[in-house]
């Protein structure tokens, strides 16, 4: 299900847990989906943030609770947010990924230039924030084209 705004605390401490990039969770430009257990607890999280011209999305916020994992559950969380990016119309998916990328290559990720990650999706939160860290030269990007429909 859709994440609203008062799922947001709940997802900041599962994606912390996670060690994932917390930024720009609650911008209107990032679309993020939830899953819960029977107890209300978060188990899974997917999304992504579109460049301005949609033409391009950033996977992120891909997490599953670690009691949960090996299970197929990530990939078909990738695969839900894949297919959203799709529906919007964006044509190429790009990631960060300094741990899972074998996980992504099975989904059809390839290794990708760090420059041309950062120019496609200039405007979004987590490359404006790797930005200003420094975190960028750091990081280790991933790609793959998106069927469109035409
Ligand atoms: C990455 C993550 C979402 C995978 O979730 P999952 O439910 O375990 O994934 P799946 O069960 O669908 O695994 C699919 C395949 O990827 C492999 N895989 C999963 N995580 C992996 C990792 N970190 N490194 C290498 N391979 C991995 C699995 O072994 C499996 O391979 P198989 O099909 O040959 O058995 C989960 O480990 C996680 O939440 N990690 C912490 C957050 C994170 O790093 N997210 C990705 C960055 S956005």
């Amino acid at each position: 299900m859709a994440a609203t705004d008062d799922d947001i605390s709940d997802v900041r401490s599962f994606l912390a847990e996670a060690d994932l990039t917390l930024s720009g969770l609650d911008a209107a430009s990032v679309r993020l989906w939830i899953e819960r257990d029977d107890g209300g607890r978060i188990v899974g999280a997917t999304g992504f943030e579109l460049s301005g011209d949609a033409r391009h999305a950033l996977i992120r916020s891909v997490a599953v609770a670690s009691d949960r994992r090996a299970q197929g559950r990530g990939s078909a969380l990738a695969r839900f947010a894949l297919e959203r990016a799709t529906d919007a119309g964006a044509g190429t998916a790009w990631l960060f990924s300094r741990r899972s990328g074998p996980f992504w290559q099975s989904l059809g990720f390839a290794r990708a230039d760090i420059a041309e990650l950062a120019a496609a999706l200039a405007d979004t939160h987590q490359v404006r924030l790797f930005r200003e860290t420094g975190q960028l030269d750091r990081e280790v990007a991933w790609s793959r084209p998106l069927a469109t429909a035409s």
